[in-house]
């Protein structure tokens, strides 16, 4: 019995149980919950984005302490920008000044940043700081971090498929070459593998646009937990669930088991 009260005290290292073995290339997460986390606190929602950077920055360097290499974040979706004016107003603000002042860090960790999205429909502004963040961290390697801005997975897939009608419309292709390669060819992510793991926070149950095509085996991941409460054990709860997923691909668990 006093021995299992002292188990009980010791905190649980998450991160220690992690295999390294087997750690997902790519984890994709829909940050949710900012605004409820605020008004837990009484606070403006736009308080909660602030405070969302901060799981941001953690989960980052989470994926650089154990291996993940590629991080897609769902930032700020193509109905976003039905949100009420100061709330979009206040959110393109704060992604101006959290690439500012988080280049030279996400630089000196060996972040690559990307993104993903309808850019050009973002305040010039965002689009130069994300320009300029683009190029100077270009070379790392470590981590690739994506951002998804003015992102809907549907203008993606119809982005898509305009380009391969074009092609069919030129003479350079026909009809029944489209495979489903050349489609992911043509989709912003193509230069990475596809996500084995997405996570949602705050407890609602959805994908709302989000890479439809490129988590069509990934692995689902759903917390109650808000997004600014989201920190790296949090982060590493997520690989440990992930591992202990049977990924069947449309096998059987037997013919798994055989190799
Ligand atoms: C996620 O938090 C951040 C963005 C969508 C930009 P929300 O702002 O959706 O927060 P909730 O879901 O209203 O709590
Ligand atoms: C999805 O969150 C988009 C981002 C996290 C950027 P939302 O909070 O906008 O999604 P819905 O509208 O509740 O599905
Ligand atoms: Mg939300």
């Amino acid at each position: 019995m006093p021995f299992l009260i002292f188990a009980n005290q010791v905190p649980m290292d998450v991160k220690s149980s992690i295999h390294s073995g087997n750690i997902p290339k790519h984890v994709a997460i829909i940050m949710d919950g900012n605004g409820r986390w605020a008004k837990k606190q009484g606070e403006d929602r736009i308080f909660g984005h602030h405070e969302g950077v901060n799981s941001v920055r953690e989960i980052v360097e989470a994926c650089g302490e154990i291996g993940v290499r590629f991080l897609t974040l769902y930032a700020f979706s193509t109905e976003n920008w039905n949100r009420p004016k100061e709330e979009v107003d206040a959110l393109m603000e704060l992604l101006v000044s959290t690439i500012s002042m988080e280049t030279p860090n996400l630089h000196s960790k060996g972040v690559k940043l990307e993104v993903i999205g309808d850019i050009k429909s973002l305040p010039l502004s965002c689009q130069l700081e994300l320009k300029e963040s683009m190029e100077m961290t270009s070379k790392n390697t470590k981590v690739t971090l994506i951002l998804a801005l003015s992102y809907s997975s549907k203008w993606e897939i119809t982005n898509a498929v305009q380009q391969i009608a074009k092609m069919v419309e030129q003479g350079k292709l026909k009809a029944d070459q489209v495979s489903s390669e050349l489609i992911e060819e043509h989709l912003s992510t193509s230069k990475w593998p596809d996500p084995e793991l997405m996570i949602r926070t705050s407890g609602e149950h959805r994908i709302s646009n989000f890479l439809l095509w490129q988590l069509a085996y990934s692995e689902f991941y759903f917390t109650e937990v808000l997004w600014p409460d989201f920190r790296k054990d949090d982060f590493f709860r997520a690989i440990l669930a992930y591992q202990n997923r049977e990924r069947r691909f449309g096998k059987t668990s037997e013919q798994l088991s055989r190799h």
